[in-house]
């Protein structure tokens, strides 16, 4: 019979970071698992494209790096399905998509359901799609906002950055920002949101070894 005064150790969650370009977010992962404020380890990373600067920090933190490029002609489904196949070897909890820039088809998402969690730079049901940070900073601009924010959601479809949501925060437009010093304001907030989303999931959803 097990104690009841026993603490329960849970395993690191294994995480598979999918990212399409500079990679500052699975850094923030990356570091946040090193020094134990996030109980789960990067398994692996893989990107769409091979110059991506999220597989050069895999490589430089020693974590497999896997470069799964659309060949010509490419069906998006087989591609995806290409893609899950490699995922899936690296036995995920959680797939993690920081700065993935391809939408994902059921083709891949069917094989990880409640597992696929995204990152946007802007609230739940505002700016979906690329360039959100620039689209904000305009609307500011042009008197329209003031605020906008980040978001950590499940992806349960192909719908562009939607979901259920796990976690989102704001983030202030100042008066005399740029569009630098807003997206570093934004990258800082989505950096943080994501490693305590991720940590949260990790504690509840991993099971115990
Ligand atoms: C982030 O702003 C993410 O939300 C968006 O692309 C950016 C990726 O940044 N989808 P990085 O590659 O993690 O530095």
């Amino acid at each position: 019979m097990q104690d009841p005064g026993a603490t329960i150790t849970r395993r690191p969650a294994r995480l598979v970071v999918l990212a399409s370009g500079n990679g500052s977010n699975l850094q923030a992962l990356v570091d946040a698992a090193g020094r134990g404020s996030l109980p789960a380890q990067v398994v692996a990373v893989v990107s769409d494209q091979a110059a991506a600067g999220a597989l050069t920090r895999a490589g430089a933190a020693g974590i497999p790096a896997c470069h799964v490029g659309r060949h010509d002609g490419e069906a998006r489904a087989d591609y995806d399905a290409r893609l899950a196949d490699v995922v899936a070897g690296f036995g995920p909890d959680f797939v993690v998509l920081a700065g993935w820039m391809r939408i994902l088809t059921m083709s891949f998402l069917g094989w990880f359901p409640n597992r696929v969690v995204n990152l946007h730079p802007a609230l739940p049901g505002e700016l979906p799609g690329t360039r959100a940070i620039e689209r904000a900073w305009q609307e500011a601009l042009a008197g329209e906002r003031s605020t906008t924010g980040v978001m950590v959601h499940l992806v349960p479809d192909e719908g562009i950055d939607d979901g259920p949501v796990l976690a989102s925060r704001p983030v202030p437009i100042h008066p005399d920002d740029t569009l630098e010093t807003l997206s570093t304001r934004v990258h800082r907030a989505e950096h943080e949101l994501l490693v305590d989303t991720l940590a949260t999931l990790c504690r509840q959803e991993v099971p115990q070894r």
